[in-house]
């Protein structure tokens, strides 16, 4: 966080299954994994591209977290379904040891890509959604911060939690 090109909006993929943009995934899947990420946006490894990536699976240090499926997602298209928000703690491999409640679509349709050109086409709802939500932001050059609206709910991880591994998003 604080770096310009975190707030810029990132241009459109306009070439597909590429060493370069295999390589880029690649890159992406292996800081996701080191840093024990939900999902992860390529400007966040400096790379102002179309780009997402995102998945939790089973992890026995989160046997409560809901699954979603690992998912690369290129120039995404996001609509709400539906009005409701749904209030939910977020992190941020961008925004290191802090989380923030975030106001989300409970729903959403998405749409997209992914790195062989391949269309992708779902609906979404409850911490796929809010993943999905999150990490497009971050193409559109929003951190979850700015989107906090009670900022009484944003603090350091270790605070708010004390004694649990939580993870970022
Ligand atoms: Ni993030």
């Amino acid at each position: 966080m604080g770096d310009p090109l975190l707030l810029q909006k990132a241009a459109a993929v306009t070439r597909f299954d590429t060493p370069e943009l295999h390589a880029l995934i690649q890159d992406m899947h292996d800081t996701m994994t080191a840093m024990d990420g939900a999902g992860i946006a390529a400007p966040q490894i400096g790379v102002s591209l179309r780009v997402v990536i995102f998945g939790v699976g089973e992890n026995p240090r989160y046997p409560d977290a809901e699954k979603v499926p690992y998912t690369v997602l290129i120039n995404p298209g996001l609509t709400p379904l539906g009005d409701t928000m749904e209030d939910g703690w977020e992190g941020c491999l961008s925004v290191p040891g802090l989380r923030g409640v975030v106001p989300r679509y409970a729903r959403m349709h998405y749409t997209g890509f992914d790195q062989f050109g391949n269309p992708i086409d779902r609906m979404a709802r409850g911490f796929h959604a809010r993943v999905v939500q999150h990490e497009c932001d971050h193409l559109d050059g929003i951190l979850y911060p700015m989107r906090i609206r009670d900022l009484s709910r944003f603090g350091y991880t270790d605070v708010l939690f004390p004694g649990q591994a939580v993870q970022d998003d």
